[in-house]
């Protein structure tokens, strides 16, 4: 893979569109359907068909090949970018020629002549019936296979930065909000192994890992954590770094009730240190604006210049003030620089 980085390629990176045309030029069909050639994905009817394959072998090939190079199986598009359009794996049209069908029939030309690499081949797998996918429907797939090569130069429109799991969103917002599992949890015993109980009080929206220790005893905070996307290694919850509804409503909520609780905590220097409390309103800007100058470094680790202090307050804190009181108002300016990209993506 090392090839995907030579200096040529870098270089077409920063030539951009010119060298792009020229890289796609190999499908040699007709202009009607570019920009599934131009590295930006299959069409649906080709994401299905792979998606069939993919779910097919998944079963006896994930367990060695879902992370690292060879991440084959670790998403639809690994295994597109990686098998399906990979000109040294899979020749479009020629399954005999294509090293993945030789490699599932024990005829592999490199220095693994079969895969998986021990016991049966995946051709016999398949004929006795320990593996889903028959021969023949790959070797159909290989035959109907568009010419679809991928674009081989690195991708720089590719996202390369993920949001905070849901572990990491607690961490950070007990450090921010001076909060802790005390603030949440009482201690409780369960079949005499320790665990923290909420008490049955959900109001708090505590959270937890489902493999925390001690162990949440009721199921909500562990739902709240999973609704962040978070997963359990002892429930074999897989994790989901999705920005999904779910993630943003939980987190928004969240954040709202604990920068409640954050700023009515007795003795929290965490949001308003130097004495400031929440009753030091808008009838004292600059008050205010140095406590928001503060929360730009606190949650998003950033110098705020002047015209970002000022807009906050006057966009968001001092409308909350107006309609309710300064407290309101430090609540929804603080779940805002939680529920912001920059913290969601720290
Ligand atoms: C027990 C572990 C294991 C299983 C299961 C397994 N592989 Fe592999 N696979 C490997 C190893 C090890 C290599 C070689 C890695 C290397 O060279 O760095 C490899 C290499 C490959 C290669 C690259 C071969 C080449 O010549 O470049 C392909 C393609 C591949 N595997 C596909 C599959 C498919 C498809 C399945 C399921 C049918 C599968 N593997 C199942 C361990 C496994």
């Amino acid at each position: 893979m090392a090839r995907r980085f030579h200096p040529v390629h870098v270089l077409a990176l920063a030539l951009g569109t010119t060298l792009g045309g020229l890289a796609c030029d190999r499908s040699g069909g007709g202009d009607d359907d570019v920009s599934s050639r131009c590295g930006t994905g299959p069409s649906a009817d080709e994401r299905a068909q792979n998606q069939a394959i993919f779910d097919g072998l998944r079963a006896r090939c994930e367990g060695c090949h879902i992370m690292g190079a060879r991440g084959y199986f670790a998403s639809i598009e690994a295994f597109e970018s990686l098998i399906a359009y990979n000109p040294d794996l899979v020749v479009p049209g020629k399954p005999d020629d294509s090293e993945f069908v030789r490699l599932l029939e024990g005829g592999g030309a490199g220095p693994f002549p079969q895969m998986p690499p021990a016991g049966p081949t995946y051709a016999e797998l398949a004929s006795s019936g320990e593996a889903s996918l028959s021969m023949a429907e790959i070797r159909t797939w290989v035959t109907e296979l568009g010419d679809h090569a991928a674009d081989p130069r690195p991708s720089a429109s590719a996202p390369r930065i993920a949001r905070l799991g849901a572990a990491e969103v607690q961490r950070a917002l007990y450090q921010q909000l001076g909060l802790s599992d005390d603030d949440f949890f009482i201690p409780a015993s369960n079949y005499d192994i320790p665990h923290k109980s909420t008490g049955q009080q959900d109001e708090k929206y505590p959270m937890s890992s489902l493999d925390a220790v001690p162990a949440p005893f009721e199921s909500l905070p562990a739902d709240r954590f999973a609704s962040l996307g978070g997963g359990s290694a002892m429930y074999q919850r897989k994790y989901d770094p999705s920005i999904s509804p779910s993630f943003a409503g939980s987190l928004a909520q969240i954040a709202q009730r604990w920068c409640a609780m954050a700023l009515d905590k007795a003795d929290n220097t965490a949001l308003l240190p130097g004495g400031n409390t929440s009753m030091v309103g808008s009838t004292d800007p600059a008050a205010v604006k140095a406590i928001l100058r503060g929360w730009f470094l606190h949650f998003h680790a950033v110098e705020a210049a002047d015209d970002d202090v000022d807009h906050v307050f006057d966009a968001l804190f001092v409308p909350l003030e107006t309609e309710t009181d300064a407290r309101a108002a430090y609540v929804g300016t603080c779940s805002y620089f939680i529920r912001h990209p920059d913290w969601v993506f720290h």
